[in-house]
């Protein structure tokens, strides 16, 4: 807890602690922490001199706020129309079965999260999906498949 205090006073120490600050704030927590934990949003509570009650009420209104861990890959899978009509479901199950988690899952080891998301704005490129911020287009197996797996690194042996 005092390590997650101590980074939460990082985090607040560009805010002024004005109940105006709440979603600001919760972006910040969000983006460097990758979810809201409840102690983390009783600390804003605290911070802001606001209602923990309106400090959670504000946080679930909003989609953009998440409440558990996500993976270090945030990969959402557009299933918007233009993609879908290229094989969204595709996508999502070639892409499910490389890293091997289903929709809406994280992977155990933290690496991956999966999620199915509405149109992402890139319906020329569908199917598309992002992966944290960068977007990967006209997707097709051969790519789904050079994008997430890992070629083994060529071990050199010193003869
Ligand atoms: S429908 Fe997929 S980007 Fe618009």
């Amino acid at each position: 807890m005092l390590v997650m205090k101590e980074k939460l006073d990082i985090i607040l120490s560009s805010f002024s602690g004005e109940g105006r600050e709440l979603i600001p704030v919760l972006q910040k927590i969000q983006e460097e922490m990758g979810y809201l934990s409840p102690e983390a949003m009783l600390y804003a509570a605290e911070f802001l001199k606001i209602p923990p009650s309106n400090v959670f009420g504000v946080a679930s209104f909003y989609e953009q706020f998440r409440f558990s861990p996500v993976g270090k890959k945030i990969v959402m899978v557009c299933q918007g129309t233009a993609c879908h009509v290229k094989g969204a479901e595709k996508v999502m199950n070639e892409i499910s079965r490389h890293i091997g988690i289903k929709e809406g899952q994280t992977r155990e080891d933290m690496e991956y999260t999966l999620k199915g998301v509405a149109c992402i704005g890139c319906c020329a490129l569908a199917p598309c999906i992002t992966i944290n911020d960068d977007v990967h287009g006209r997707l097709t197996p051969k790519l789904i498949e050079k994008i997430f797996i890992k070629k083994p690194v060529n071990k050199k042996t010193n003869e």
